[in-house]
């Protein structure tokens, strides 16, 4: 029976191009998505195209109760359960001290952070072996954002990314992946990104094969934990002030 991987928010954007290169690489994948459900189904339909088996779970990760079912839903149809990809997430612009402040941070921290963290933690209990991959972001070594509730989300599950390396060893390896400038967010052009990455030592954007040729090293690498890639152009090099 193939090994299994769980990649949540799966149906679009970096998680799809994950699911895919997993699929390529063997694994059966269990998709998560929570609203996209037709994207959700168009990318298992090109998972299946390459043979391998791929099923759709639907699941709310701001919800604490459905997030904690998630693996143990995941684990009746792929008993060999041994990835969990954490790519989920909510980005959206705030202001510290606003007044939607403390609602921003609870909704970043649910499915940006408290969701990996539950997931992962399912993860260790059910599957005992395997490995987790969370998807932080280069900002992380910065302070300066127009997303500081977004950011804080990142920088803990960066910690966390950490602490869960030595706490589940020698049974689950734990690593983090930190992209730069890959995909433009909602409502921003491709013309934004270029611009930014004007500013980096590399001068130029990344691609999504950047990201899953680093997924492919870090799954198959079994001598690797507490790991965290930047894949971003050397951007976290600089300080804030610069970037
Ligand atoms: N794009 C970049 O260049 C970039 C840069 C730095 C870091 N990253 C990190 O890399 C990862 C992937 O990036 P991306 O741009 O592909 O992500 P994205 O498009 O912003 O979001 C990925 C998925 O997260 C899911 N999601 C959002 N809220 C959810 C909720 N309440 N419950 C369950 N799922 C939820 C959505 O699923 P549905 O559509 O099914 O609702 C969405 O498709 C993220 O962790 C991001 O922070 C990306």
């Amino acid at each position: 029976m193939p090994a299994a991987a769980l990649v949540t928010g799966g149906s679009k954007r970096i998680g799809k191009e994950i699911a895919l290169a997993l699929a390529s690489m063997g694994y059966a994948i269990a998709l998560h998505y929570n609203q996209s459900k037709e994207d959700a189904k168009k990318t298992a339909t090109q998972i299946k195209a390459k043979g391998r088996s791929c099923e759709i779970f639907q699941c709310d990760l701001s919800n604490e109760n459905e997030t904690r079912l998630l693996v143990t839903n995941v684990k009746k149809r792929f008993s060999n359960l041994n990835l969990l990809i954490n790519s989920a997430s909510i980005f959206e612009s705030s202001k510290l001290a606003s007044p939607n402040t403390i609602h921003s941070l609870s909704r970043h921290f649910a499915v940006n952070f408290k969701a990996p963290y539950i997931l992962s933690c399912e993860f260790y209990r059910l599957c005992k072996k395997g490995s987790i991959i969370n998807l932080l972001d280069a900002n992380i070594t910065k302070n300066k954002t127009g997303y500081p509730e977004y950011l804080l989300s990142k920088k803990a599950l960066a910690d966390f990314t950490r602490v869960a390396a030595v706490e589940f060893a020698p049974y689950i390896r734990v690593n983090a992946i930190a992209p730069g400038l890959i995909l433009p967010p909602e409502g921003k052009t491709n013309a934004y990104l270029n611009r930014l990455a004007k500013n980096i030592p590399l001068k130029t954007r990344g691609s999504t094969a950047q990201i899953t040729s680093t997924v492919k090293f870090l799954a198959e690498n079994q001598y690797l934990t507490g790991q965290i890639i930047f894949v971003d152009g050397g951007a976290h090099l600089l300080n804030a002030e610069k970037a």
